[in-house]
């Protein structure tokens, strides 16, 4: 039998993180020989615990908070040109023992949003945060080939800067309403509306009905915006969608396999969530 494939996911902290259950289910139904841990290191020791894992047969990685940036300088095989452009690396393969990174949130999210099965014309997208994850949608944004894409944040000079950078609108939050009237689609890249975090506060009458709503925070699945944009019959698109498809690319590079997202997999990740909503619960109950 051929020797597991040994990857993982590395971050601080990284129990909470849902690429175990995603990967561990495709290499099960692809049967496949392969394991996929969460491995948490603690920031100082990046560099030494990359190389324990090398050592140990590791073959590839997902990168997660607060190291997509850092593992950029440990790459000695290589950065992708959109791993470049983003800034940021979420996916490392090693081979012959060098680490190449790529980033794979830029296809996940527009994966989620065409597969998504909501229709929209590419004229104007309106992008809420400025943060490492808004560089992958704006980059995602102008691969689909939106002809409009406006950045609106908290801190407009991070706006600017990344404007500058993929040559897209930066405006200051006072303008975000008259913005968001001529939004095909609105994405909320900020972490306002994720489990302990302040609500996000977004008025969605103020976008055209047909504006496709989406939401790259996934716990919980439904935000106040989504759940907003919902009721009110507009199309939305939750982020678990990207969590997903970022994740299919990640195993096409380590597997040479494109796996599928699928109802048993939503299934399975929906439960693991609520399995951690609830320890989380117990948790603040006992304290
Ligand atoms: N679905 C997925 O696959 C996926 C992938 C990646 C990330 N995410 C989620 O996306 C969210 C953002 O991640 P990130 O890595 O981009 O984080 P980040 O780099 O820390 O950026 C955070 C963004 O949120 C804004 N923000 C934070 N607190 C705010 C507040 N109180 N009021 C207004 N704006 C505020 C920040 O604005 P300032 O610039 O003004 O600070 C910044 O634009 C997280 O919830 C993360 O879980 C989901």
């Amino acid at each position: 039998m051929d020797e597991a494939i040994k990857l993982a996911v590395i971050g601080y902290p990284v129990g909470q993180s849902l690429s175990p259950v995603i990967h561990s289910h495709w290499i099960e139904q692809h049967d496949l020989a392969g394991e996929y841990k969460a491995i948490e290191i603690t920031p100082s020791n990046l560099k030494s615990s990359i190389a324990k894992l090398l050592d140990k047969g590791y073959r590839g990685f997902n990168v997660t908070i607060p190291f997509k940036q850092d593992i950029m300088d440990l790459c000695d095989g290589g950065i992708d040109d959109t791993a470049r452009m983003i800034g940021a690396v979420n996916t490392i393969i090693v081979k012959d023992g060098r680490l190449h990174g790529t980033n794979t949130d830029a296809f996940g999210f527009s994966e989620s949003l065409k597969l998504s099965g909501a229709s929209f014309a590419k004229t104007h997208a309106l992008v809420l945060g400025a943060g490492g994850a808004a560089r992958a949608i704006v980059y995602g944004l102008k691969q689909m080939g939106f002809k409009k894409i406006t950045i609106v944040n908290r801190t407009l000079t991070t706006a600017q800067e990344m404007a500058e950078d993929f040559a897209v609108e930066a405006l200051p939050i006072e303008e975000l309403y008259a913005a968001a009237k001529t939004a095909d689609v609105l994405v909320n890249t900020t972490s306002l509306g994720m489990e302990g975090q302040p609500e996000l506060n977004f008025d969605v009458q103020q976008l055209p009905q047909h504006c496709v709503v989406c939401d790259i925070v996934y716990k919980p699945l439904y935000t106040q915006l989504l759940t907003d944009a919902r009721a009110s019959g507009r199309q939305t698109v939750t982020g678990l969608g990207m969590l997903v498809h970022q994740a299919r690319l990640s195993f096409l590079k380590w597997f040479d396999v494109m796996p599928d997202d699928s109802t048993e997999l939503q299934h399975k990740l929906q439960q693991k969530m609520h399995e951690q909503k609830e320890q989380a619960e117990q948790k603040e109950s006992a304290a």
